[in-house]
Formats: C-alpha cells, structure tokens, sequence
C-alpha cells in the first residue's frame, strides 16, 4: 500500500487537505499520516477548522509556533526531519505555499522523500512576498506537481518540469467550499443588512501602521452613511492596530470559522481583500473582489472571474468601492475544473 504523509501548517492549508483526505478514504489503495506544524495554532486559526471540515487529528502536532520567517521554517525542517525519519513513506504531500510548505519539500527531498506538491505552479513574479519564494523552491524540488489552471501548468513547462509530472486536476480549495456550502452559518453577532467584508493580513499591507490605517480611512470615507463593513482581524493586524481608533463603518470582530467566513462572503456586496484564497472563493461565488495588491499568482480571477487588483491606490480603491455600490460590476466565469472534485482527480492520478 502506498504510504503518503500529509503536511497541514497554516489555516489556508486545512480547506486544502480536508478534501484530499476524504478522497483518500474512499478507497484502501493509500495508506496517510497527518503532520500538523502548528505553524497556526490559535484555536480560531486551527482547531476550529479541523472541526467544520471534518479533519481527523493530526497523528502528530510538531508545535513549532510563531518566529521570523528563518526561525519558523528552521524550527519547522529540525522537527519535521525527526518525524520523517522515524515514520518514513513513499510520498510527502504539500498544499498552498506556507512557510510549512517550504520547510517540509526540503526535508523530505533531502531524506530522498517524493515530494507532491498541490496547488502548483502558481506566480506573483513578486519576490518580496515569502510565499513567491516559497511556491518558487518547492516547485523546483517537487517530484508530482497538481495544478487549478491550464496556465500554472504552462508555468511548470516553461520551468523544466516534465508534461508527465504536471496534472490540471483543479483547485482543491473549491471542493471545500462547494462541499460546505450548504453547512454555512452566521457568525455569533447579528449581521448589518447590506456590508462589505473586509480582510487584510499580508506583511507589506499591515506591517506599516500608517499604510494600514489609511487603508481604513479611505475605507470608511468612501461607504459612510451608505453600508458597514465587517473586518475580521488576524493577529497579525491586531497587532498593527493596537491603540488605534477605528473608524466607525468598520465592525471588527475576531477571525472567523470556515463556515461563518463563508456566509459572510456569500452575503456581502462585496468583499476587499489582501488574501490569495479569498480571491479565488468569490470568484466562484460570484462575489466582486477588489485585492489590495500590485499582482496575483491568480490572474484567473481577474480576467474571467470577479475581482479587480488596486495595489495601494486608494483613488482606485475608492471608485472601485462606488462601483461596487452602484451595482456595476463585472460578472465572472467560474475557471475549469473548479467543480469540486479535485481531490478525487489527485487521488485517482496517484492510484493510476
Ligand atoms: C501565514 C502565511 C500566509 C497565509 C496566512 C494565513 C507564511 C509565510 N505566511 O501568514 O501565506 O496567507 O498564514 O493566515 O507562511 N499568530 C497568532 N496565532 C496563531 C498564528 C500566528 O497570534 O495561531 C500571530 C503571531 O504573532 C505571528 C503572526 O500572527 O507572529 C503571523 O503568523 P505567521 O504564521 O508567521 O504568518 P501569517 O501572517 O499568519
């Protein structure tokens, strides 16, 4: 029986691996063993969404915590390589471009370990982002690679990597949520009858207090007296953020679950967001998207699905937000293969 360990470190890596596990399970052909780095381990980053999708425990948790980006992915190598050396298998299997992600492809390809790597071959072609520098090692050094678009196949192609080792089998992330759908739920508070959702956690948005709370205030300028805006806050922002007023259209709250986070997309008029993942949930469900970055390793979503790029020109952000008011936004186009049964394509390409 083939032997595969599972790595799950961060919360954009769970509504990967979920449904990879359940495509697993189907049939006896593969034997898995769950490693959680606790890379996350706040219980509204992890524990939380192993209950909503039905994540069986980890078989071990490597608890390697918070730290600089060498520090969390060096704690991560020094325990993962005990663990791989003690529970040997014939395939590591990655998801996502986390600092788990990187950490673990290395480990394993230096123990002489297939590496699989899932959600492949996506670029921002933006070396400052540590998850570019992430997809871009891992790629190079994965023996399997499945791709959510034609285009990140190209991308593997055009690096070296064999037609043999790169399969288009869909986006995983989507099985998660087309299989949730019908579980969401509405966070513990009342909800404002018409509002925009609100995400930001990547370093260059909120590392710098003054870029963040412009963010904010040009936010509120532009929806006051017409709409809230709902703003669940990483710990990452919160930190960026203690001390500070924030403006008064803007409800805070704490990170969200899965299902809650997903009625709270699906409701809105639109959702303003830094998250990759994000990106890709509203264009599936149809939700406009502004993104709070200069590029995408998704560009998918801008030219057939629902969302815009404004980098940090708030002119922009602010007609993009009237836009969105005025209900003239775009309509998207759900990509190929975005149907829910990636997973099952991996799998069966594994088995075959
Ligand atoms: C990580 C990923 C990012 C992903 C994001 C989703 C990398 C390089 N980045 O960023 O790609 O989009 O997760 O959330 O892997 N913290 C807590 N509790 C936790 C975890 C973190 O309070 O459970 C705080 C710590 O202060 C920590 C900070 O958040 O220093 C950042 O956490 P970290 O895992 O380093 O990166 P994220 O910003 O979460």
């Amino acid at each position: 029986m083939m032997k595969i360990t599972i790595i799950a470190g961060a919360r954009p890596n769970f509504m990967k691996i979920a449904p990879i596990i359940k495509a697993i399970t189907r049939n006896n052909l593969i034997s898995y063993r769950l490693v959680h780095t606790g890379q996350h381990y706040d219980k509204n980053l992890s524990e939380n969404f192993f209950r909503e999708l039905e994540i069986p425990q980890p078989d071990i948790n490597l608890k390697v915590g918070s730290g600089s980006q060498a520090e969390q992915t060096a704690k991560i190598m020094i325990e993962f390589e005990k663990e791989l050396l003690e529970n040997p298998c014939d395939y590591v299997l990655l998801v996502g471009d986390v600092n788990s992600t990187l950490a673990c492809a290395i480990v394993a390809k230096k123990l002489h370990t297939k590496v699989i790597h899932v959600e492949a071959g996506l670029r921002s072609n933006d070396m400052r982002m540590p998850e570019e520098v992430n997809r871009k090692v891992v790629d190079s050094i994965s023996d399997l690679h499945f791709t959510t678009t034609t285009e990140a196949s190209e991308q593997l192609y055009k690096e070296g990597h064999g037609k043999e080792n790169v399969h288009f089998v869909g986006n995983v992330m989507i099985d998660s949520l087309v299989h949730n759908l019908s579980r969401i739920k509405e966070p513990g508070f009342q909800l404002p009858q018409s509002y925009f959702a609100l995400t930001l956690h990547r370093p260059s948005n909120v590392d710098k207090n003054e870029k963040i709370r412009e963010y904010l205030e040009v936010i509120h300028e532009a929806v006051k007296d017409k709409v809230t805006v709902v703003f669940p806050i990483h710990p990452r922002t919160k930190k960026s953020l203690e001390g500070y007023v924030i403006p008064s259209s803007i409800k805070t709250c704490d990170p969200l679950s899965y299902h809650q986070f997903l009625y709270l997309i699906k409701h809105s008029i639109g959702v303003i967001t830094d998250s990759g993942g994000i990106q890709e949930e509203t264009t599936f469900m149809n939700v406009p998207c502004i993104t709070l970055r200069e590029n995408t390793e998704r560009p998918e979503t801008i030219t057939i699905g629902t969302n815009e790029l404004v980098g940090d020109n708030t002119e922009l952000l602010k007609k993009y937000i009237s836009k969105i008011l005025e209900g003239k936004w775009k309509k998207g186009v759900v990509p190929d293969k975005w149907d829910g049964n990636a997973s099952i394509r991996i799998i069966d390409s594994l088995i075959s």
